[in-house]
């Protein structure tokens, strides 16, 4: 029987490859913690593995989980910027993941965020629980009409395009390919300085990385919302913690942040967290924070445990892998 090594595994996780897995009968070890060099040796007896965002899956991880005989890495979401996959091909080990499992759930995440941060619906909440009636505070505006800049028109961008369009909307798209024949593409300062909201859906790589900073927030309306369900690191923290601070922007949704990996997904309600930038941002009234959620729908989870299980299963009976990370370009890392 193939044994699967499941590290980070959570309660919705096993739900769903549980009930995905009952097709293909492979041996889940669910294993609790992240895969780093700390736990990698819990790999040991496992044909494959799989793993998620927040592991790290450097060369001297595949170096042990090649010594325990995995044959596979199948990462359970889009991205691989965690791993060393140029290492892992010379290790002979083919690293597989999901190219798409529902862009709807997090493009819906990124409006359900932008929503919830003009309106005050969060608030609102935590006010009426408490028999307080008060509006004062919860002034937002109209979306109809606004202008929302789109960085990234690939499947999630697409989506939230439309979108936006719902509620009547002008749309600004950024992109290096300009593969949506509906999207008005501009350049990248049009749209920083002509748009009420951005949102980011491109991936994380060189060119990419920190693409919102002091510059960039400089150029932005005074009003501008930001809207982050990418990469945490698209964004330089605490340039944006300043530009929120001094009021040069209007205010920030994140459902990524580039210091996430040791505080995400996890429960630190506990534990004194130290990193001063996430608590200042958290502390403002302007921004939002969800734990990474973008991608948490039922049928996300549904599509990510099928076509997890289908890689490996193709892997191990005929060893075509529709879905394997080549190695290409050195700056063309990976999405999410
Ligand atoms: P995609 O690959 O379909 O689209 C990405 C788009 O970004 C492409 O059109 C590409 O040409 C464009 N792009 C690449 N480099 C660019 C650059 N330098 N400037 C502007 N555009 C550039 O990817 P998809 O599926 O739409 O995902 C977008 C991002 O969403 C992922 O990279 C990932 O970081 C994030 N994501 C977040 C999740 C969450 O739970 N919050 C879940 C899944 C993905």
């Amino acid at each position: 029987m193939i044994t699967v090594g499941f590290y980070d595994a959570k309660q919705y996780d096993l739900e769903y490859f549980n009930k995905i897995n009952e097709q293909y009968g492979f041996n889940i070890k669910y294993i609790e913690a992240r895969l780093n060099a700390d736990t990698v040796m819990l790999s040991c007896g496992c044909d494959a593995v799989c793993a998620f965002v927040s592991d790290d899956i450097s060369s001297d991880v595949i170096e042990k989980m090649s010594e325990c005989g995995v044959k596979i890495i199948a990462m359970r979401c889009a991205g691989y910027n965690n791993v060393d996959v140029k290492y892992a091909s010379q290790k002979n080990i083919p690293v597989v993941r999901v190219p798409a499992y529902s862009p709807y759930a997090v493009a819906e995440h990124a409006m359900a965020m932008l929503l919830t941060l003009n309106r005050r619906t969060h608030k609102a909440f935590l006010r009426t629980r408490d028999f307080n009636f008060s509006l004062n505070g919860l002034t937002g505006f109209d979306l109809y009409d606004k202008t929302v800049g789109i960085i990234g028109t690939g499947n999630i961008g697409n989506v939230f395009i439309d979108i936006c369009k719902g509620f009547g909307m002008k749309i600004l798209a950024y992109d290096i390919n300009r593969s949506n024949p509906d999207a008005v593409y501009v350049n990248i300062e049009k749209l920083f300085s002509e748009s009420d909201i951005i949102s980011l859906h491109c991936p994380l790589n060189n060119d990419t990385y920190h693409m919102i900073d002091r510059n960039s927030l400089s150029k932005m309306k005074r009003n501008a919302f930001i809207i982050n369900t990418s990469r945490g690191a698209l964004i330089d923290s605490e340039d944006l913690l300043d530009a929120l601070l001094n009021e040069q922007i209007g205010g920030a949704c994140l459902d990524v942040y580039e210091e996430e990996a040791d505080l995400f997904y996890e429960d630190n309600s506990e534990i004194i967290v130290r990193d001063h930038i996430l608590s200042r941002l958290i502390g403002l009234p302007n921004v939002i924070v969800t734990s990474h959620q973008g991608f948490l729908t039922r049928e996300a989870l549904e599509n990510i445990a099928a076509t997890t299980l289908e890689n490996i299963s193709a892997f191990f009976s005929e060893g075509s892998l529709q879905n394997e990370i080549k190695i290409i370009a050195k700056k063309d890392q990976s999405p999410e």
